[in-house]
């Protein structure tokens, strides 16, 4: 028989390399780590090491930064895509590219199969199994924490002690954490009850709004197509600016939520996030958008927002309707060009300013004063008509059926 090559994806913690010498026991595998840098804080120095140590017979690390900012970030900025109108997804972005990377690898490699470290009752086993059938519909797909023997975190590093695996020495966070350069997620401990406040210590990246500094911070932000290009007038790459904001914002205590969301999985959760750059980009995108969008375009993408946001919480990246979505999307972004001026103060933000050399913001249109070419006396035809489907419902319903029901009532 062929022996099996599995790639799985790697991030140096504890379950997933387990899971690298779990296949090599459990299937008889040669099993290849594949690493990916969306940006995350924490070191990646180390990890190759580690997945060595753990049995790797070959270890790839991907910088994948670049293409997250642009070809998945910067999408789901321009659809407005926030879960639940509030969670802008750095989690279930990352899973769809991690899940690309690691198919380019297999195939290269020429892998019989795939692993992932996702838990059986989260999204992110979903999106990442529906991205790989959708890019390798060959290659199979082992999940080992759905299948395996270890029921505790102590049973998974006696199975390593007893495989000379390195772990940690650092004390083991009390939260199940995942993170990259759009934002952290953070779940498990105290946060389980959703009517105990998170404690400052589940925050990593964002100072408290209590600590924040007690003057306002401003930062501009330019915008061309809906994408974010500059900062405080500076021209910048995507990857600089989310990290310069991420900074910034954190700093002045932007982007902590406190959610409890609808699981794919039909479970409700509760989660913590934190998203400085993410959020401000956002509100600031918005408020571009208030500027520069025709009216019935933006009542028909606050639609569309919300169905991209569901695409890509429930997994559904690479599908076919997200592709017909983002045409309609683009077409929407021609004009979102433009600075935005944001207030930061103690976790809040604020709109300061906006500018766009295609605003529809008409200043003789809006004004009160003598400068008014508003024709004030379109306006009473407009209101009779307008106002006609009302007026003659609650003419009939009043006069007419209150005769009916005297009649009726005669009757009895
Ligand atoms: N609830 C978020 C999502 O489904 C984050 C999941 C991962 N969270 C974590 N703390 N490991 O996108």
């Amino acid at each position: 028989m062929k022996k099996e090559k599995i790639a799985v994806a790697y991030s140096g913690g504890l379950d997933t390399s387990v899971i690298v010498k779990w296949l090599q026991e459990k299937y008889n595998a040669d099993v290849i780590t594949v690493t990916g840098n969306l940006g995350q804080k924490k070191e990646l120095i180390g990890v190759p090491e580690k997945a060595y140590k753990s049995g790797a017979k070959k270890v790839f690390m991907q910088n994948l930064e670049k293409e997250f900012v642009y070809d998945y970030i910067f999408p789901a900025l321009k659809a407005g895509a926030l879960y639940e109108h509030t969670y802008p997804m750095a989690t279930s972005l990352g899973r769809p590219l991690l899940a690309k990377a690691l198919v380019e690898v297999a195939k290269r490699e020429r892998c019989t199969a795939v692993a992932h470290g996702c838990t059986g009752k989260g999204n992110d086993q979903v999106r990442f199994e529906v991205a790989v059938m959708a890019l390798a519909p060959e290659l199979k797909v082992i999940a080992p924490l759905r299948e395996w023997e270890f029921k505790s975190r102590e049973e998974e590093i006696a199975y390593c002690e007893k495989h000379g695996i390195p772990v940690a020495a650092t004390k083991a966070s009390p939260y199940s954490i995942d993170e990259n350069i759009w934002g952290t997620s953070i779940e498990c401990g105290i946060l389980e009850d959703p009517m105990e406040v998170a404690p400052q210590d589940a925050y990593t990246r964002t100072t408290s709004p209590e600590n924040a500094p007690d003057k306002a911070t401003y930062v501009t932000i330019e915008f061309k197509e809906g994408v974010p290009v500059g900062l405080n007038g500076k021209k910048m790459d995507g990857v600089s600016l989310i990290h310069k904001l991420n900074e910034i914002a954190g700093a002045n205590g932007v982007g902590r939520l406190d959610l409890v969301e609808n699981r794919l999985v039909g479970i409700k959760s509760r989660e913590i996030y934190e998203a400085p750059a993410a959020s401000t980009l956002h509100f600031a995108h918005r408020e571009l958008e208030r500027l520069t969008l025709d009216k019935e375009v933006m009542h028909a993408k606050a639609k569309i927002s919300n169905d991209y946001a569901d695409i890509i919480y429930n997994g559904l990246w690479f599908t076919p309707l997200k592709k017909a979505l983002d045409g309609f999307i683009n077409e929407t972004q021609k004009n979102v060009t433009g600075i935005v001026k944001v207030k930061m103060y103690k976790g809040n933000l604020e709109i300061a300013g906006r500018t766009s050399p295609y605003s529809l913001y008409d200043m003789k249109l809006a004004t009160y004063t003598k400068e008014d070419t508003f024709d004030h006396t379109a306006a009473e035809g407009f209101i009779k008509i307008y106002g006609l489907p009302s007026k003659i419902y609650n003419k009939v319903n009043k006069e007419k059926f209150a005769k009916v029901k005297k009649v009726l009532k005669r009757k009895k």
